[in-house]
């Protein structure tokens, strides 16, 4: 199966379907930007301007501001903030003052606030429902890191979908996902809800992930407008510390970070939200040149800018703003066109108006954004779409969907390290002692940002083992201690049970609320007391797997690294203990690729391996006057790409079809990949480019391609990539994106740091 293609998702390769829906909505793209003249359309637009002609100041500043909803059934509330109480918000919503509400779903108020929207409101303008539907809603897939690791761009619109099938059912309109921040340093705990470190496979992903929420007809009962987020940049603060300052330079910008953003709103995204942080001392949410000048100058971007969070008083918090009055006049003249909570735009923008310190057609502008998005949903038409009880009763659980959730989560999962065969384990025969805060636990195996999910249905790691193996199974479950603490006789249990078994599961790593969002963390390691236990337990000298839980990548020691086997399981989801029993006992053999590089030691964060060439870097172990630390080897301890399966691959040169090739040609890179083992196994084979020679220097290697191949034992094929000009484009210091002549390296690999070189020259 070649389930991915060689080139980064172009507006010219969507299904006609596709340009049919963009053309009655926002679209991007200058292919949209044609197709926005056809009659409906127009008829759409003639309505939009319509209402914007006849809307006073006061109801224009409140469609340009959603507020937290006063259904309080998200499981976090971020600065503890009073929610608005129902009576407020059916208030507000009779004259005019929202837009919508976000992070709260009750179908019968909803339903109510929407009625009052349509029938008591001077205007009638539909409310919109967003939420944070990150990675499902209350079937819960892996968290979206763990996903990527499938590099597998139609899997995450399977799932995607089916997030937007169950959340429109609860009354959704709008998901704030997804997430698509390129992120390179594992000290960011935001680095769980994106792709990884690389902006190739995160475009990929990107674009996949707004097909599958918006899916083909954004009218459908179960499509919902995506947000591509965050604004950009967030995913290079410094030190990797949440909300931080970023500083990078706009190639920089351009090269790694706004890949993902264009390939998202290629594929029609129809909102974006900006960032906390700024850029260059400027913030995001009043960053013009982001947000209008690339956004929409450039890219002709024509759908929605929110800010994040209450970010709009945050500017005067950056001092980049005077007052709240300064801050709002900043934040819409950049081009952040809704508030999301804070009331400022609805208190503010009347007066700025009036006052004549902020355009009325800029508050036009951004009203009509705010209202072709309900157009383009289709709200106007139908404003209970989403709001029907039978359909979610219809949708609850539905098995597929549970189903999905299963076969997401173990294709998650990726095996680093089993050496002498330890996987998998037999299912009979064998007595296995499942030692770790994790085995039975139930609080931590969804993964930050499922805040609507049902913890209490989530599968642990031991139902998962006992519906695999049956009441007669000789298997124990061991805690040891807690994920935050030690337990009294913990140790000593978890030894007695290790020694009676032959093998011994240690299920380790971070608990939720050290990953995501506020969980930045300055060393990437195992806690000690659960590595305290690793080391009791290797005591036994029995053959130790380890399953690592965890929202980035580690920087493993000790026992942990030294194990038998390791498994990276991320956060699985609602299906986690049914996914690992699958691939522990090798019903599914593990096929995932890691989308982030594991570091030796947490102090080489940021660590990626796509990193620039330096004028003096490391070419063996010495260490002296060397681009490197004293401590360790700039070697990953797991490359970015790497992942075993339960069989052995071979793989043979790469070759490259021609020595030379224009600028109008094609080369074509091969290279045969062979299973040598005796079990079958799914190979995800990587090509990688290296640009000898440019005017800004470019990384050692980068992602172009992927293929996944399916290889019986024995059996060998043939791989093959294309590669143009526009492949090997790089943003120039003029921020022009195009390709130089010169001589470019190839790999065909398995991982980051494997395969054989081979070179062609660009004439
Ligand atoms: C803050 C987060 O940064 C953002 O990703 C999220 O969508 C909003 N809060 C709304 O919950």
């Amino acid at each position: 199966m070649d389930s991915a293609s060689l080139k980064t998702p172009s507006p010219a390769r969507s299904a006609p379907s596709r340009r049919a829906f963009l053309a009655g909505s926002v679209a991007a793209t200058a292919l949209c930007a044609r197709a926005w003249a056809a009659p409906r359309a127009k008829a759409a637009d003639l309505h939009i301007e319509h209402l914007i002609r006849r809307m006073t100041l006061e109801e224009k500043a409140g469609q340009l501001s959603i507020f937290r909803s006063p259904v309080a059934n998200m499981r976090i509330n971020p600065l503890g903030r009073r929610d608005p109480t129902r009576n407020d918000a059916l208030a507000d919503v009779r004259l005019g003052g929202a837009a919508g509400y976000f992070n709260g779903f009750d179908l019968a108020f909803n339903r109510e606030l929407q009625r009052v929207a349509v029938e008591e409101s001077r205007l009638r303008i539909p409310l919109i429902f967003a939420a944070d539907v990150i990675h499902g809603l209350k079937i819960t897939f892996p968290i979206p890191l763990g996903e990527a690791s499938g590099f597998d761009p139609e899997l995450c619109r399977r799932t995607t979908r089916s997030a937007a099938e169950e959340a429109t059912s609860y009354g959704l309109h709008w998901t704030f996902a997804p997430a698509v921040d390129v992120a390179r340093d594992e000290r960011w705990g935001r680095v769980v809800e994106g792709a990884g470190e690389d902006p190739w496979l995160g475009a990929l992903i990107a674009a996949a992930r707004v097909r599958g929420y918006q899916g083909e007809d954004l009218r459908a009962p179960g499509s919902m407008v995506a947000c591509a987020k965050h604004f950009a940049g967030y995913g290079g603060v410094e030190g990797g510390m949440e909300y931080n300052t970023v500083d990078i330079p706009e190639t920089t910008l351009r090269q790694v970070h706004l890949p993902p953003f264009k390939a998202a709103f290629d594929a029609g995204a129809l909102t974006t939200m900006a960032a906390f942080n700024d850029v260059a001392g400027v913030p995001c949410t009043a960053n013009r040149r982001l947000l209008t000048e690339i956004l929409r100058d450039e890219w002709r971007f024509r759908g929605l800018a929110v800010s994040d969070f209450e970010a709009v008083i945050e500017l005067v918090i950056h001092g980049y703003a005077a007052d709240e009055k300064d801050a709002v006049a900043k934040a819409l003249a950049a081009g952040c066109d809704m508030s999301l909570g804070g009331d400022l735009y609805r208190q503010h923008i009347p007066a700025l108006v009036r006052e004549g310190r902020l355009s009325g057609t800029i508050v036009d502008e951004a009203v009509r954004r705010v209202l072709r998005v309900k157009k383009a949903i289709g709200l106007f038409d139908n404003p209970y779409r989403s709001l029907d009880a039978d359909r979610q009763a219809a949708i609850d659980r539905r098995p597929a969907m549970i189903a999905l959730a299963r076969e997401a989560a173990r294709k998650s999962v990726v095996l680093l390290k089993n050496d002498g065969g330890a996987l998998p384990l037999r299912k009979s025969g064998q007595s296995i002692a499942f030692v770790g805060p994790y085995v039975s636990d139930r609080s931590n195996v969804l993964g930050s940002w499922a805040v609507y999910a049902e913890p209490e249905r989530a599968v642990t790691l031991e139902e998962g083992v006992r519906a695999a193996l049956g009441p007669d199974a000789s298997c124990s479950f061991t805690p040891g201690c807690d994920p935050d603490k030690p337990l009294d006789g913990g140790l000593d249990a978890a030894v007695e049970a290790a020694r009676k078994a032959d093998v011994v599961v240690l299920y380790l790593g971070e608990r939720e609320r050290i990953t995501g969002e506020a969980a930045s963390r300055v060393s990437i390691v195992i806690p000690p007391h659960q590595m305290a236990l690793a080391e009791a337990v290797a005591t036994t000298g029995k053959p130790v797997v380890v399953i690592l839980k965890h929202g980035r990548a580690l920087a493993l020691t000790g026992a942990v690294r030294d194990a038998q086997a390791i498994l990276c399981s991320w956060f699985l989801g609602s299906e986690s203990g049914n996914a690992l029993a699958d691939v522990l006992f090798g019903d599914h053999a593990p096929r995932g690729r890691l989308p982030v590089s594991f570091p030796q030691a947490s102090g080489q964060e940021p660590f990626y391996y796509d990193h620039r060439t330096t004028g003096r870097p490391q070419m063996d172990d010495a260490a002296a006057f060397k681009a490197r630390y004293r401590e360790v080897t700039n070697e990953p301890l797991f490359a970015f790409g790497h992942g075993l399966s339960y069989s052995t691959i071979a793989y043979g040169s790469t070759i490259v079809g021609a020595p030379r090739v224009g600028r109008d040609g094609v080369v074509k890179v091969s290279a045969r990949i062979s299973n040598t083992g005796a079990r079958a196994a799914h190979e995800v084979a990587q090509l990688y480019v290296h640009t000898r020679v440019a005017a800004i220097t470019q990384p050692v290697r980068q992602l172009k391609g992927i293929r996944h191949v399916e290889l019986a034992p024995g059996e060998e094929k043939l791989v093959e990539f294309e590669l143009r000009a526009a492949d090997l484009a790089y943003v120039h210091p003029d921020l022009a994106a195009h390709a130089d002549a010169g001589v470019y390296d190839v790999w065909i690999a398995p991982s980051a740091i494997a395969g054989e070189k081979a070179s062609f020259i660009l004439v």
